[in-house]
């Protein structure tokens, strides 16, 4: 009899296709096998660490394709605490070493962004066998053309922006639309393109606060009453972007402002005079229903996750690269972040139809 027995967990901050993602793994495994034990660790990492989880039955599987957050819950743990013991003294590795001998799992299966993957290259690296699965809105992991959760997230950001450009145009002011992504520029720049923002700020571009007015100007003249940006959470200017790591964290425990959004509308008011008003459709971005591209993506992804479980090939991320899924070891992309390319095809076509990236 042909029997595995997984378990599996998500890990950071969730998105709207992880539940997608489980159940491609598990139909793809029980549909090729006799028997199959599913343990669901709670609440990410956590739930490892301190032995919190469930026996899980294909009831627990059946109807969640559409279904946004995830399952089994999801928490941070920070990769660079794992070495550090919590506050009992509890060795965390070890601890999680002990549950998966404990429960004598053949294999951990893991959804989650980057510090995520870093964990479970560390638990790869400590003899466990583990297969990694990329998500996350900020498509910000090395070694995978997509990451699921990022179409999903697009889709919620491009609807916030096109609500606002019917408002905007109404009352002839400039707005910003501050688009999650962490410290990368990728949702920012397909929502941006997508809903027709006039101005992308992105990290990967430190952005000179006159381009912006100018551009704004520019748009005055040519008798547009209204302006969009497009802002990334992430978004830096010049100048501050020539400051240190510890010099840019120690100015933004300081600001004034919630969020770099506030400061450049600040920054654009003054110099105008016009209103400019800032949305941050903020978590809304990661909640609901995954769109129908990352429903197959995961489907197919999980599909490959669950190959490699029944091939006994243990240690990868599931990728997809040029439309296939690929196995991709996990020791060559863990810690390296994937960046907007402020020199590539999609930002020149941008630029080619007007769209200012403040640069
Ligand atoms: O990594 C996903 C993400 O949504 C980022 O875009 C954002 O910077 C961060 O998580 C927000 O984290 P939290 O949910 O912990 O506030």
């Amino acid at each position: 009899m042909f029997m595995k027995r997984i378990g599996m967990l998500t890990s950071g901050g969730d998105c709207q296709a992880l539940n997608a993602a489980m159940r491609g793994v598990v139909k793809g495994l029980s549909n090729n096998m006799d028997e199959l034990e599913v343990y669901g660790f709670h609440n990410g990492y956590k739930g490892l660490i301190y032995g919190d989880y469930r026996l899980l039955t294909s009831a627990d599987f059946s109807g969640i394709l559409t279904k946004g957050g995830t399952i089994l819950g999801s928490s941070r743990q920070p990769f660079k605490l794992m070495r550090v013991p919590d506050e009992n003294g509890l060795d965390k590795v070890e601890a999680m070493k002990q549950t998966y001998y404990k429960l004598n799992l053949n294999c951990l299966v893991i959804l989650g962004g980057n510090g995520t993957q870093k964990t479970a290259n560390l638990l790869r690296e400590e003899g466990l066998n583990v297969i990694h699965l990329p998500k996350t809105i900020d498509n910000d992991i090395y070694g995978t053309d997509v990451t699921f959760g990022f179409q999903s997230a697009i889709n919620v950001a491009s609807d916030a922006i096109d609500c606002i450009h019917t408002t905007a145009a109404s009352h002839n002011r400039v707005f910003i639309v501050e688009v999650m992504g962490h410290k990368v520029g990728w949702l920012t720049l397909y929502a941006g393109v997508a809903s027709g923002a006039d101005i992308i700020l992105l990290p990967e571009i430190p952005y000179d606060i006159h381009k912006v007015v100018d551009a704004i100007n520019k748009r005055t003249q040519e008798g547009k009453g209204f302006t969009i940006l497009a802002v990334a959470e992430g978004a830096i200017s010049k100048e501050d972007a020539k400051l240190s790591k510890k010099e840019y964290k120690e100015k933004m425990k300081k600001t004034k402002y919630p969020s770099v959004s506030y400061e450049i509308a600040e920054k654009i008011s003054k110099v105008t005079g016009t209103e400019v008003r800032v949305t941050v459709p903020g978590h809304t971005q990661r909640g609901g229903s995954p769109c129908p591209y990352d429903r197959a993506l995961c489907t197919r992804l999980g599909a490959a996750a669950a190959k490699a479980i029944l091939d006994e090939d243990y240690g990868y991320m599931i990728a997809m690269v040029d439309g296939k899924t690929k196995r991709v070891p996990l020791g060559e992309v863990a810690g390296k972040l994937k960046i907007v390319d402020p020199g590539c095809q999609m930002i020149k076509e941008a630029k080619m139809i007007g769209i200012s990236f403040g640069d």
